[in-house]
């Protein structure tokens, strides 16, 4: 446990960072606001390997013995174009049991490699009861193509928890896993390598990999390398504890390996550290996954950037960090200074000279000598420093995406996806001034490990793989915001208000029309003609009824106050206000009037709820007791007003009692013995023709004695609730004793749903 004091001072260095994560709405799984489209069927099982199609219309899913074609092409649907079952035999599955394994936990066949080799044909690599598998499917027929060499070792993981990672360039697949049964030998290899060339790995003799868990790969886009992302155990710091680092290595798409050293081994294996580190905080040393984003078309392509998701290995709490890594600073530590292996200390010293070979491509004709300090000198001395964009104290981010959009501005924005462990996807906008949580929606139920993100940025979908299936949600949807101001204020890059059509929408098509302000969220400028004020909602109450007025946040970050006509502030001895919003008081002479609930965010006020109570009392006047006989029990009653209200009674039935105004359905009769007698004395008709007043107010018989005692416990009752909620409103707002104001302040935070996360297990 933190110490309290400790605690505070991480707080505060987090929130000083001006980033802090907090979404500004929040969406339930099955919103109606924010739907997402799921697709589920009960036989699809571990759906975490997704591949988008080119053209974005159709996404590949790698699940648990199955590889499916899901047709993606509208947003409102998923449908299921093809499925091949893949799935290892019961003397697999047994022989996968006698080592050991659970049957149905670890020997089922969980796809971890799904990628597109060729126009015609994808690549698929299974765990296959803990000894991996491959194959080729041909995507016209969506049937699988086995090839003779079925044993796909070190091309995929023989255990389904451990993570690998694989990219595809021009029909060779290159890959990095763990290559054996106990899941300790890692490697960075080649296959299905083109022109004759051999296949290569990574050289053996040194520990080029400590404990690796892979999270990503990558494409140089000048063609010439690639890059892989993990973390491992930092074997260049000298502590007792096991320290894990991030790291990023490259290898050369055309390396074929030395000629007598390094046969058949990368030449241009390197790594290099990857930090993210906020001020005056630990670094955020394990990374979780990474996002490439080329830059747009045209720009030059070292303007590519890598944004990453990290959490700490010291961290109790659940928290992380995205930093972002530029290409250009990641190419530069490759061309740096190395530190050499020490075969007797095992440690990694600085070299002191610089060697133009190391981190080079094309090294298959380098001499033994240089060779063998390529084979000892793999770690840059520099490392690669992210910039952080925004940490979470309060939540594991587990995946990341990103898309880059342009608004209404003429600039470009970059809107990043971020998925948390226990089911949330947090849109966020990286703005001028920062990064901002949009919106927050949940995708998944039940909290997991592994899990996958695609984008598609031409369709403006996001697809989320998890054990419950294949879920996609909309980049955007703008209709949520009803007013100008919520949708200047939302900051979303991807929504402006449309004036001419009066709704909040998207982006396409629509040039100067649209109102929005990303720097600054101007609503006053933005919003100037557009219509304000929520209507009017009429609320008629008797005296001493509880009121209850609702108000609900337009968004997390707002605060409300309540206007009253007839207070400049509304007294504490007369007004509650809720947690949720809400406004409490006791209808009175003194409180009757008009009401409104005003959401102030980033200097913006805004009436979103406005109420107008008025006692019954003020308009209707009873004229006491009436007794009208007739066969169905009806009885009138008599207001000033030139309308009269009868009131309808069934003596049979116990709720019998209607309201109407219509004095036709009257049926006047002689006196019988059903004829009764109501003692009215307020006129409980609030809404008309809708609710039946109390039961207690009618009778067979003359009630009136009962009723004038009734009434009298009732009142008292009543008061004694009153008198009993504003002595615990009062209390709690004094707060238990030792409890300072201050303290309290620091703890507050912006409510969401996902809320802090648990602890997630490892
Ligand atoms: C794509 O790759 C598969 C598997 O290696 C091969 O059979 C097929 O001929 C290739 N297709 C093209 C168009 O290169
Ligand atoms: C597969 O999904 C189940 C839940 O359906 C989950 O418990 C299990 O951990 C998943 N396995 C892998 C390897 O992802
Ligand atoms: C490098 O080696 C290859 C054979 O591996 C040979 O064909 C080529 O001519 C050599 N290039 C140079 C510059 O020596």
């Amino acid at each position: 446990m933190c110490p309290p004091v400790l605690l505070l001072l991480l707080l505060g260095l987090v929130s000083s960072i001006g980033s802090a994560l907090h979404p500004r709405t929040s969406f339930r799984l099955n919103s109606v606001d924010r739907p997402v489209v799921l697709f589920g069927p009960p036989d699809l099982q571990n759906a975490t390997t997704l591949l988008l199609s080119d053209d974005g219309s159709t996404l590949y899913v790698g699940a648990r013995d199955a590889v499916l074609s899901l047709d993606v092409r509208r947003s409102d649907v998923i449908r299921l174009k093809k499925k091949v079952e893949w799935r290892p035999s019961q003397s697999e599955i047994n022989d996968c049991q006698s080592k050991g394994k659970n049957a149905m936990v670890d020997c089922p066949n969980f796809v971890s490699v799904l990628q597109q080799m060729n126009s015609t044909h994808l690549y698929v690599c299974g765990s296959f009861a803990f000894s991996p598998h491959d194959a080729f499917i041909d995507t016209r027929s969506f049937s699988m193509v086995t090839h003779a060499d079925a044993k796909a070792k070190g091309r995929c993981p023989y255990s389904p928890e451990q993570r690998n990672t694989a990219i595809s360039i021009d029909g060779e697949l290159f890959t990095a896993t763990t290559t054996d049964f106990r899941g300790v030998k890692p490697q960075i290899s080649r296959h299905f390598s083109k022109d004759g060339r051999q296949e290569v790995s990574q050289d053996s003799s040194v520990g080029l990999l400590e404990e690796p868990t892979f999270v990503g790969s990558s494409h140089d886009p000048s063609g010439e390398k690639l890059y892989f992302f993990f973390s491992e155990v930092g074997k260049e710091f000298n502590f007792q504890e096991e320290l894990r680092v991030s790291r990023v290595a490259q290898v050369c798409k055309g390396d074929i390996g030395g000629q007598r050293t390094l046969q058949n081994k990368w030449t241009s294996f390197a790594k290099a550290s990857l930090l993210c580190q906020l001020p005056r905080q630990l670094p955020f040393n394990v990374l979780q996954d990474v996002f490439t984003l080329r830059p747009p078309e045209g720009a030059d392509a070292s303007d590519t950037l890598l944004y990453a998701v990290f959490t700490s290995q010291w961290s109790s709490a659940p928290e992380s960090a995205v930093c972002v890594f530029k290409l250009r600073d990641i190419r530069a530590a490759f061309r740096g200074s190395y530190r050499t292996f020490q075969t007797g200390t095992r440690q990694l010293d600085p070299m002191p000279l610089k060697r133009w070979f190391l981190g080079q491509c094309g090294l298959n004709n380098a001499s033994d000598l240089e060779l063998s300090e390529v084979k000892t000198s793999f770690l840059t001395s520099s490392s690669v420093r992210g910039d952080a964009i925004a940490a979470s104290s309060e939540r594991r981010y587990s995946r990341v995406a990103a898309m880059r959009t342009q608004a209404a501005d003429g600039k470009a924005y970059t809107v990043l996806f971020l998925l948390t462990e226990s089911g949330f996807l947090h849109k966020v906008a990286l703005l001028d001034k920062g990064a901002q949580v949009i919106e927050e929606i949940q995708v998944f139920t039940q909290p997991q490990l592994v899990l996958s993100i695609v984008i598609s940025s031409s369709k403006g979908l996001v697809f989320v793989g998890t054990s419950e299936g294949v879920t996609s949600v909309p980049v955007a949807r703008c209709s949520i915001y009803a007013t100008c101001a919520q949708c200047v204020l939302a900051r979303d890059p991807l929504c402006g208000w449309s004036r001419a059509a009066a709704a909040c929408t998207g982006l396409e098509g629509r040039g100067q029309d649209l109102a929005q302000d990303l720097t600054g969220g101007d609503v006053e400028e933005q919003c100037r003609e557009a219509p304000g004020a929520a209507p009017v909602q009429e609320v008629n109450v008797h005296s001493n009824e509880a009121v209850r007025l609702r108000c609900v946040k337009p968004s997390n970050l707002a605060t409300l106050t309540w206007t009253s006509s007839r207070f400049k502030v509304l007294p504490r001895n007369l007004f509650i206000t809720s947690a949720d919003g809400g406004l409490s008081f006791l209808a009175s002479a003194e409180t009757v009037g008009s009401y409104g609930c005003v959401a102030q965010e980033a200097g913006h006020q805004e009436v979103v709820a406005s109420y107008e109570v008025r006692r019954l009392e003020d308009h209707l006047t009873t004229v006491g007791q009436v007794v009208l006989p007739t066969d169905r029990g009806q009885v009138v009653l008599a207001t000033k007003e030139p309308k009269t209200t009868y009131l309808e009674v069934d003596p049979t039935e116990e709720a019998g009692l209607l309201f109407t105004t219509d004095s036709s359905r009257l049926t006047p009769s002689g006196p019988t013995d059903n004829s009764l007698i109501l003692a009215v004395t307020e006129a409980r008709t609030a809404q008309l023709g809708e609710q039946a007043p109390k039961k207690s107010l009618v009778g067979g018989r003359s009630y009136h004695g009962e009723l004038v005692v009734v009434s009298v416990l009732l009142a008292s009752c009543v008061l004694v609730l009153a008198l009993a909620s504003l002595w615990e409103w009062r209390r709690r707002r004094a707060g238990p004793p030792g409890e300072g104001g201050e303290t309290r302040g620091w703890m507050e935070t912006v409510p969401s749903l996902s809320g802090p996360e648990k602890e997630a297990i490892e």
